[in-house]
């Protein structure tokens, strides 16, 4: 999808039906990967590159409202981007706004 700016700083990168419950869909905002969950009907958005060594959170499986790494198993979790499982690691989150059945990312969350 191609990335189009609204006037408030925000980004569309899907309609809601594309992006079902319990799946993410990868998208490019602002030239970063950013997967983005639905999780019982609730968006989150993240940086789609683990901090560990750089594995797709977008592929990796989601249990509640934590995604596991696909290739170490470092969970983080989605409200946050904060690694469930210590050792201090954290990825970034986004804003994430649903306006009439879109969905758009926004800037980067405060911890
Ligand atoms: S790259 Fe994600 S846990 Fe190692």
């Amino acid at each position: 999808m191609t990335e189009q700016k609204s006037d408030v700083g925000l980004t569309k990168v899907a309609r809601v039906e594309e992006i079902p419950q319990g799946h993410c869909k990868v998208v490019t905002v602002n030239d970063k990967p950013i997967a983005v969950f639905n999780v019982q009907g609730t968006f989150y958005a993240i940086y789609n590159k683990c901090p560990h060594e750089g594995g797709p959170l977008g592929e990796g499986r989601v249990k509640g409202h934590v995604v596991a790494c696909p290739w170490h198993d470092l969970s983080f979790d989605l409200r946050s981007g904060v690694a469930t499982d210590g050792g201090g690691y954290c990825v970034g989150s986004y804003q994430v706004v649903v306006k009439e059945e879109e969905v758009f990312v926004g800037g980067k969350r405060p911890r």
